[in-house]
């Protein structure tokens, strides 16, 4: 079973790895090297039971994830407390016929509020665990100009929220997040210095630190490697990210309940790693 820890300084405990649910929702203009089929709901099903049965609590989704959020609502009606969900707010995602889609992003304080009551209503739930602000890339800009963590920090006040960051992109996001917010969200890569300034500054503040996208939306794990070596790839990518002492936990996105076990056991192994140096 995989072990939990506290979100940074909040209240809530959430499992070291995270399930994605981007591919629950959303299948055109996606990163991901493959295309894919978006499941039905009995395959949605299993593959929740399957998170669940393997420890994990966290499920990570979004207005811009498509169908995400209602399906959710939808799979998870009288289970609701026993996850943790975080979903994001000012990038919105609209399909097309002609298989693209496009994303708009709204931060003003009004179109964030309306944002987070719609996840409630498509959630069913009459809270959030973790809501962060869907970052365009213009982290500075979202916090300074439009004011984004402070209409989170008062949705939290009012009791709709329990915790608030961003999804950051930048130096600068990441940074201010350690002082004004309680998580952030963020891609690492050991062999950027910005990235490991980061991960000191939130270990320093004890922020809540989720990281997304570690298999690079699935090209790190080449489709044509062998099986081995794949596990190898996924093993130490994860030696690397918990070495890193601020990450609560890791969002990994699959619809694969074989790759779900794969990845706990090899995270099993990172975190057994980064005990003995510790
Ligand atoms: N806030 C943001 O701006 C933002 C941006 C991007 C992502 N995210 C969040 O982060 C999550 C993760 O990012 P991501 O989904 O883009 O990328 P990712 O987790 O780096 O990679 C997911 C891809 O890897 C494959 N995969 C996973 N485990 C595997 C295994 N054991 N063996 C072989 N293939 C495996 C999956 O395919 P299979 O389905 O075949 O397993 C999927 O295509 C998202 O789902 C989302 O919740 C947030």
């Amino acid at each position: 079973m995989l072990p939990q820890t506290r979100l940074g300084k909040t209240d809530i405990q959430i499992s070291r790895l995270g399930l994605g649910t981007v591919k629950l929702g959303r299948n055109q203009s996606v990163k991901y090297p493959q295309a894919f089929d978006l499941p039905d709901d009995a395959t949605a099903r299993e593959l929740l039971d399957c998170a669940r049965d393997l420890g994990i609590n966290l499920l990570d989704t979004a207005p811009a994830y498509g169908q995400s959020e209602e399906r959710l609502g939808y799979l998870l009606r009288g289970e609701r407390k026993n996850w943790v969900i975080c979903t994001k707010a000012g990038e919105e995602f609209n399909h097309d016929y002609d298989g693209e889609g496009a994303s708009n992003f709204d931060f003003a304080p009004d179109s964030l509020r309306l944002s987070v009551e719609r996840s409630l209503r498509r959630l069913r739930t009459d809270y959030l665990d973790i809501v962060l602000i869907h970052s365009d890339g213009n982290d500075s800009h979202l916090i300074h100009h439009h004011q984004v963590l402070h209409t989170l920090a008062k949705l939290k006040q009012e009791g709709w929220i329990r915790a608030f960051g961003m999804s950051v992109k930048t130096l600068e996001g990441g940074l201010v997040c350690a002082r004004e917010a309680d998580v952030v969200m963020a891609t690492f890569d050991s062999e950027k210095d910005d990235d490991r300034l980061l991960m000191e500054t939130w270990n320093t503040h004890t922020t809540g630190v989720l990281l997304k996208k570690i298999f690079n939306s699935g090209h790190l794990l080449k489709p044509e490697a062998r099986n081995k070596w794949i596990n190898a790839i996924i093993e130490q990518q994860m030696k690397v990210i918990f070495a890193q002492n601020a990450v609560n936990s890791a969002i990994i996105g699959t619809l694969n309940c074989q790759h779900l076990r794969d990845n706990v056991q090899c995270a099993l192994l990172g975190l057994a790693e980064n005990s003995k140096l510790a």
